[in-house]
């Protein structure tokens, strides 16, 4: 039969970045993990992951962003797939594609985004129907951010970040991202953390209750005061930089303003689609950052694109 031997479809899945609304960060436990109570919202900043049959296991980074992305073992795409592959006994090597549009090391969880959209598309490709909890225990194994990347929209994360629960948002935040000439590594970052509280006995962190009432109420200004982010002064003391990209941004007419995650992107929130417009335009016009992305939130986890991109 002819039929067998033809390759099953290429499968590719969408993924957004993420920005976090709220960052508590508890101390560091034996793990070497810490606690957190984060507040994750889904941005319209995608990479596309593509899972075709392949003679050997490997992977191909595509777009502007793409060179500091390792192609080797280590790329968080490939070792999901890998993932999958070991749970379901599957031993025939596939190729992945990454478009990349998400900031490289830029607190923007683009690494654990790909390893989201490589764990669906594999899934769908390998047509596994694997269910829900499935993927969701390996994407906790590969990093924090990964179960919040296949879920999507505008969600609680405790544990160390991969227990997820939904949260009410109403409307859609318009927000502008100051884009960092390098990257920073998200260990350092919580390196410095542990350094700057050395002495403090941190509390366990909650979600903070404001924070749930302005999200139902959609409003921006009612979120921007809120924003908040535990790992901002340890991103700030490594890159002391960024202290002047938030207070330009503010300067220029953002409503509030946040380091993204570890950054070092700067998040701003934008009252509405012309204010992120002019604020994307300031800041870029007046050289606070070498770069800059608009995109709405809350935006759709990982999920399969019928008709694959093409650049
Ligand atoms: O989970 P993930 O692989 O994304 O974490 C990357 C690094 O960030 C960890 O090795 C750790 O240094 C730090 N981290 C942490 N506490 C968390 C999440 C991440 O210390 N809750």
């Amino acid at each position: 039969m002819t039929s067998a031997m033809v390759d099953p479809p290429a499968v590719t899945v969408r993924v957004p970045a993420k920005v976090n609304l709220e960052l508590i960060v508890g101390s560091r436990r034996d793990d070497g993990f810490h606690p957190l109570s984060t507040v994750y919202q889904a941005v319209g900043i995608h990479d596309d992951v593509t899972v075709e049959q392949a003679p050997d296991w490997g992977v191909t980074v595509l777009g502007p962003l793409s060179e500091d992305v390792p192609t080797d073992d280590s790329n968080l795409g490939l070792r999901a797939a890998r993932a999958l592959a070991r749970a379901r006994g599957r031993t025939d090597p596939i190729h992945l594609t990454i478009r990349k549009e998400i900031p490289v090391a830029g607190g923007m969880a683009g690494g654990s985004a790909d390893a989201a959209a490589a764990l669906l598309a594999c899934e769908q490709f390998w047509e596994l129907d694997a269910p829900r909890e499935e993927l969701e225990e390996i994407a906790a194994d590969l990093g924090s951010d990964v179960p919040f990347l296949l879920h999507g929209g505008t969600a609680i994360g405790s544990g160390r970040g991969e227990l997820i629960a939904p949260v009410l948002a109403r409307g859609t935040f318009h927000w502008v991202f100051a884009l960092a000439s390098a990257g920073l590594s998200t260990p350092a970052v919580y390196a410095e953390f542990d350094r700057i509280h050395e002495r403090d006995d941190l509390p366990d962190p909650e979600p903070s209750p404001a924070l749930m009432s302005a999200l139902r109420t959609g409003d921006p200004a009612a979120l921007a005061p809120l924003l908040s982010n535990d790992l901002q002064e340890a991103a700030i003391s490594l890159r002391p930089e960024l202290g002047e990209v938030l207070s330009q941004g503010l300067a220029y007419g953002a409503l509030g303003g946040i380091v993204s995650g570890s950054g070092p992107t700067v998040a701003f929130l934008a009252a509405g689609h012309e204010a992120a417009i002019d604020l994307a335009v300031s800041l870029t016009a007046s050289g606070t950052a070498p770069d800059v992305r608009r995109a709405t939130g809350p935006a759709a986890g990982a999920h399969v694109l019928s008709v694959p991109r093409i650049d």
